[in-house]
């Protein structure tokens, strides 16, 4: 009797303690966890031990740690909090910044520590002189801290700089306002030494500070792009192998590149007749003269000073039982056309 009382009693003060619980229904944690049996009151920079906060949707990493419970839990219905940023701070950015802050800010500060990246993943690294200016030469605000779309054309913050051009004057040369063309986006100023000239690439033997050896009579524009254009001179005064008197076409590129010295040259042309850059031979010789005894004269060829110096007897043996066989350079180029057997 006296423990069914008992039971009674205790029944009705766990019912009357739940009654008096702000955190709604579905509270699955003990009133002790948290709460001490002096007040319901909880003390900021508490010892936490009590009940792990990183247990939940929302770890308390940062300041985030010694905030008191209320400021985020005001209802004290504890799922009522969101986790988003947004929902509890101001956006100082007036949405120019979009509503992840998690992508800019961790809870330990509001400093932001990752303007490089910011700046590379939109396509607009600081680099050369852009990397010396100050925030708000750029993104201009009243407050320094809304970031409205610029655009990352050079255009949009240039467009004056254009106009204003007279060496050389941009508009009468009919340059394009994609200042990219030319200038690259690493420049500490607009001189030469920034200009981009990927479209005629300045490499190799065209590596050349002297602007001026192509550019003749002071205009960049009407520039001829075609090798011979340039090169007649160093096309007719080729001697090894002479040019002219091979026949030569003058699209150089069938056979050149910009290598310095114009080394080395593929003659892949050279290859139907008897190949050289394909076959037994790839790799086998290291000049036309080599084939090509006398100088200037591509009809003449050998083919003995190599096969007889290599070994004279074991080219012999091999044609023990060839009838005709001869000695003899055109010999061997009538039967091994192709250079093989
Ligand atoms: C996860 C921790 C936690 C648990 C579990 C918990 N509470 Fe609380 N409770 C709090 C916090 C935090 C406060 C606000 C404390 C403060 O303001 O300092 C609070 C405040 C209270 C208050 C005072 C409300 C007011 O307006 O001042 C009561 C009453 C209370 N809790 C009852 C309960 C009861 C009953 C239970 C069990 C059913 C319970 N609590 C479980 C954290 C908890
Ligand atoms: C900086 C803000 C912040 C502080 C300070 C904070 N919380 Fe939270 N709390 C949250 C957020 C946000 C959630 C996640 C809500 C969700 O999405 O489930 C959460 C979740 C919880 C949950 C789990 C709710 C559920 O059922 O999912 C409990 C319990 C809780 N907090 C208790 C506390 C107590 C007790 C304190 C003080 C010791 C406290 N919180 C301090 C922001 C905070
Ligand atoms: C549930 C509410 C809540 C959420 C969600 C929340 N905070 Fe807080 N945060 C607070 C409160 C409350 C404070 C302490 C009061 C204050 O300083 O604003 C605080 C403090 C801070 C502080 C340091 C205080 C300062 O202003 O110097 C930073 C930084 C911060 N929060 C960043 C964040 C970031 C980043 C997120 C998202 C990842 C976030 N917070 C999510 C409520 C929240
Ligand atoms: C794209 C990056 C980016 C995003 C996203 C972003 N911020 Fe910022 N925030 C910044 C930068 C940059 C600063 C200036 C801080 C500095 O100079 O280190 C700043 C500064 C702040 C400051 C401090 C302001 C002051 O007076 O010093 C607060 C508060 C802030 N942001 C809140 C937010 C909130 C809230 C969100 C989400 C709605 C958010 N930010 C989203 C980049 C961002
Ligand atoms: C030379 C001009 C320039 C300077 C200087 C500059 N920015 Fe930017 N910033 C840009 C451009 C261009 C973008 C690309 C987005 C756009 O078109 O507005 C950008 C984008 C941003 C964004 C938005 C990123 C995002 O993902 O939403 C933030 C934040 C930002 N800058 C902050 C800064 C801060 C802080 C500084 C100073 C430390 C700074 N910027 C200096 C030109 C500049
Ligand atoms: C968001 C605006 C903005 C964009 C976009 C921008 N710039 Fe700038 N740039 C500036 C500002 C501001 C300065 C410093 C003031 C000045 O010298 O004009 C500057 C300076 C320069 C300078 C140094 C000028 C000098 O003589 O000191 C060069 C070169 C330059 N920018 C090239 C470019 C190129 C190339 C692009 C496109 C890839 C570009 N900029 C895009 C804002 C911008
Ligand atoms: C077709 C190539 C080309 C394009 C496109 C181009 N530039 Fe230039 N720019 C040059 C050359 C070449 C120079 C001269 C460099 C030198 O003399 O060292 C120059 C020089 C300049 C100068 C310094 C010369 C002066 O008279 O002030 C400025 C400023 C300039 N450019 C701005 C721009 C801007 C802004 C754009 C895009 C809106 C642009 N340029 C587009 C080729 C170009
Ligand atoms: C090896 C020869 C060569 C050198 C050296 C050279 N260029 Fe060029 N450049 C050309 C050729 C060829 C063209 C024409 C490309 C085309 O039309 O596609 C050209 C085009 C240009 C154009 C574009 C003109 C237009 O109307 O669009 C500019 C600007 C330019 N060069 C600037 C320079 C500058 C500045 C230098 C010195 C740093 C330089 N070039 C050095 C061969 C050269
Ligand atoms: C606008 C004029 C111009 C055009 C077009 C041009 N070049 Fe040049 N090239 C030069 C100048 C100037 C030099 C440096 C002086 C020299 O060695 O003749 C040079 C140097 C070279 C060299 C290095 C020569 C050496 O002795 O090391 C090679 C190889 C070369 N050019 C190949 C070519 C090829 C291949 C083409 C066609 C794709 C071409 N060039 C188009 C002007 C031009
Ligand atoms: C059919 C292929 C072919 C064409 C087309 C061709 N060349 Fe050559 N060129 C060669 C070969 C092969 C060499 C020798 C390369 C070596 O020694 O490795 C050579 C070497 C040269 C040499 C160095 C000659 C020496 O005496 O040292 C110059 C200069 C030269 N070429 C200029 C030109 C010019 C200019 C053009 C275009 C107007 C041109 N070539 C077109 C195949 C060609
Ligand atoms: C391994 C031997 C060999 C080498 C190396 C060689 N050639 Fe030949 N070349 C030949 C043979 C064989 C013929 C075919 C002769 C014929 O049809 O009269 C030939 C034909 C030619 C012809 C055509 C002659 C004509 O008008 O009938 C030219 C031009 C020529 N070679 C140039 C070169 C040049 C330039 C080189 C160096 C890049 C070279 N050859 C390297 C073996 C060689
Ligand atoms: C620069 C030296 C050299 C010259 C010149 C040369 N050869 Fe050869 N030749 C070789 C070498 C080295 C091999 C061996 C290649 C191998 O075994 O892969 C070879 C292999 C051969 C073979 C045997 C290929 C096989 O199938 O095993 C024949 C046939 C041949 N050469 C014919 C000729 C003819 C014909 C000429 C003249 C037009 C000639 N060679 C000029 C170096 C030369
Ligand atoms: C009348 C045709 C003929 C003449 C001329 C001739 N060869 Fe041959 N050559 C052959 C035949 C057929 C074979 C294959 C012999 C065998 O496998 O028994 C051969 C074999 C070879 C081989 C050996 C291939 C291997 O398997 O190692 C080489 C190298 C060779 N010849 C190079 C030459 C050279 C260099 C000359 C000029 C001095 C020459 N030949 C002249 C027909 C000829």
């Amino acid at each position: 009797m006296r423990s069914l009382l008992f039971a009674i009693l205790f029944l009705s003060g766990m019912i009357r303690l739940q009654a008096q619980s702000p955190h709604g229904p579905d509270l699955k944690v003990n009133c002790g966890d948290c709460h001490s049996a002096f007040s319901w009151e909880i003390e900021v920079g508490r010892d936490t031990a009590f009940f792990d906060h990183n247990q939940t949707a929302f770890p308390l990493a940062g300041q985030h740690a010694w905030v008191d419970c209320r400021d985020c839990h005001q209802s004290l219905v504890f799922p009522e909090a969101s986790p988003e940023c947004i929902s509890c701070h101001t956006d100082m950015h007036r949405t120019t910044a979009g509503s992840d802050c998690a992508r800019c800010h961790t809870s330990e500060n509001w400093l932001v520590d990752n303007i490089t990246e910011l700046h590379y993943d939109n396509g607009f690294p600081l680099m050369g002189a852009h990397a010396a200016l100050s925030c708000d030469e750029c993104h201009l605000s009243e407050s320094g801290l809304e970031f409205y779309r610029i655009g990352n054309d050079c255009m949009n913050c240039h467009l004056d700089d254009f106009n204003a051009t007279t060496e050389p004057n941009h508009r009468d040369a009919n340059f394009s306002t994609d200042c990219t063309q030319c200038h690259t986006i690493d420049g500490f100023d607009w001189s030469s030494q920034f200009i981009n000239h990927d479209f005629f690439p300045l490499s190799k033997g065209h590596e050349i500070s002297d602007c001026t050896q192509c550019h003749t009579g002071g205009s960049f524009s009407n520039t001829p792009t075609d090798c011979v254009a340039c090169h007649q001179s160093d096309y007719d005064s080729a001697l090894n192998p002479n040019h002219q008197e091979a026949n030569f076409p003058v699209s150089c590129t069938d056979c050149h590149t910009t290598d310095v010295g114009w080394m080395p040259a593929a003659y892949t042309q050279h290859d139907p007749l008897f190949p050289i850059f394909s076959g037994k031979h790839r790799g086998e010789w290291n000049d036309c003269v080599d084939c090509h005894i006398s100088p200037g004269n591509f009809m003449v060829f050998s083919c003995i000073d190599c096969h007889e110096h290599n070994n004279p007897s074991a080219l012999a043996n091999k044609h023990d039982e060839v009838a005709n066989y001869r000695f003899e350079s055109n010999a061997c180029y009538d039967c091994h056309p192709r250079g093989e057997e």
